[in-house]
């Protein structure tokens, strides 16, 4: 079966295409290279032995889309990566977050609306929840009014495939992933941000191999046991492959509704400082950090409820956060050459 990434040259869509390839799906990739190296194609050709089909396609581009799905009409599967994903650019660009992230998925449900049946699978993320009122975070804890652009079109995204789905034969799943950090272990693949890091582990990994001076430590008077924000870090193969779970899900017809949501994490919150000692552990290396005042937009804590993931879908996140971390620092040592 022939399965479109989109975004496929990204950090989350390339492991993607690695375990979809790996389980024997056809995988065809759509990505602009606006954020994403064509020698993606290559990392994932080493690992799989295999180079996926590719389509440079900016997606806001309806008349390309329509092309696209004319010809390989075969497609009837969607995973839904591409999209733009900087919380702080999105404020200052309120309108490109809408028109990348929105529009691109209107141009697609449209095609995939003429077919007798099709999946999707959307990215959407934890900050739906906003600042959840309790931990650990289920699929039924109330979405919250955005915090940015950015997370406004993770919200309306999901509302549009909804709005669809009633109508058509298209069945959807939604993923919120929590933080995904880690490379594939073979260092073929990984995290390649544009200019500096907004992230924690690229910025890390940055720091550690003399790109950037230092880390600074958002905030160290949160309401936490230590003081820094804590998150849910789950390593992207792990997410990868629960991309795949999802899709066989869909393609046996397995959901029970047209459109489920399942939370993507490991269950477990980790602090800032925790990351920190957890990479000088898993790595060796020190890593030079100072505590600067609380980064606006943050939430003090975010982990997942992992229960209908683990019973409904079927998949657990089975990497350790000293995995992922040792995968980034090897991917950050070739990219870099050390
Ligand atoms: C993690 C923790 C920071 C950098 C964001 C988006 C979310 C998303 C993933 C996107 C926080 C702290 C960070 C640094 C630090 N989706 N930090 N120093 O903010 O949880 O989520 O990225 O695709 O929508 O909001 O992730 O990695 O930026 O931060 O102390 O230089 O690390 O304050 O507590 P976040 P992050």
């Amino acid at each position: 079966m022939k399965v479109l990434v989109t975004g496929g040259l990204g950090f989350i869509g390339s492991h993607t295409v690695v375990e979809l390839q790996n389980t024997g799906f056809d995988v065809v990739v759509i990505d602009d290279l606006s954020n994403a190296q064509i020698s993606v194609l290559e990392g994932i050709e080493a690992i799989t032995g295999k180079k996926p089909e590719f389509e440079q396609i900016d997606l806001r581009d309806k008349a390309a889309v329509q092309d696209f799905f004319k010809k390989y009409s075969d497609v009837n599967g969607v995973i839904h990566f591409a999209a733009s994903k900087a919380v702080g650019e999105s404020v200052q660009n309120p309108l490109l977050y809408y028109e990348n992230n929105l529009g691109a998925l209107v141009y697609i449900l449209q095609e995939l609306q003429k077919k007798d049946n099709a999946n999707f699978i959307f990215s959407s993320s934890c900050t739906v929840y906003g600042q959840a009122e309790k931990m650990p975070i289920s699929e039924d804890t109330p979405v919250q009014p955005a915090m940015s652009p950015y997370g406004n079109t993770k919200q309306v995204g999901e509302e549009i495939i909804r709005d669809v789905a009633k109508i058509s034969n298209i069945d959807a799943i939604l993923l919120r992933y929590f933080n995904p950090v880690g490379a594939h272990d073979s260092a073929n693949i990984g995290e390649l941000p544009l200019g500096v890091p907004q992230n924690l582990v690229p910025f890390i990994t940055q720091t550690a191999a003399g790109l950037r001076q230092e880390l600074s430590v958002f905030g160290d008077d949160y309401p936490t046991p230590d003081g820094t924000c804590v998150r849910d870090y789950i390593h992207v193969v792990d997410l990868a492959k629960a991309h795949v779970t999802a899709l066989q899900r869909l393609v046996e017809s397995k959901n029970e509704e047209k459109v489920e949501v399942f939370n993507l994490g490991t269950g477990r919150g980790n602090s800032v400082l925790e990351v920190i000692k957890a990479f000088e552990s898993a790595t060796g290396e020190k890593l030079n950090y100072k505590i600067v005042p609380r980064r606006e937009g943050d939430v003090t804590e975010a982990y997942a409820d992992t229960t209908k993931a683990n019973n409904v879908l079927g998949w657990k996140a089975e990497k350790s956060l000293n995995e992922a971390l040792a995968s980034a620092w090897a991917w950050e040592k070739k990219v870099r050459g050390l």
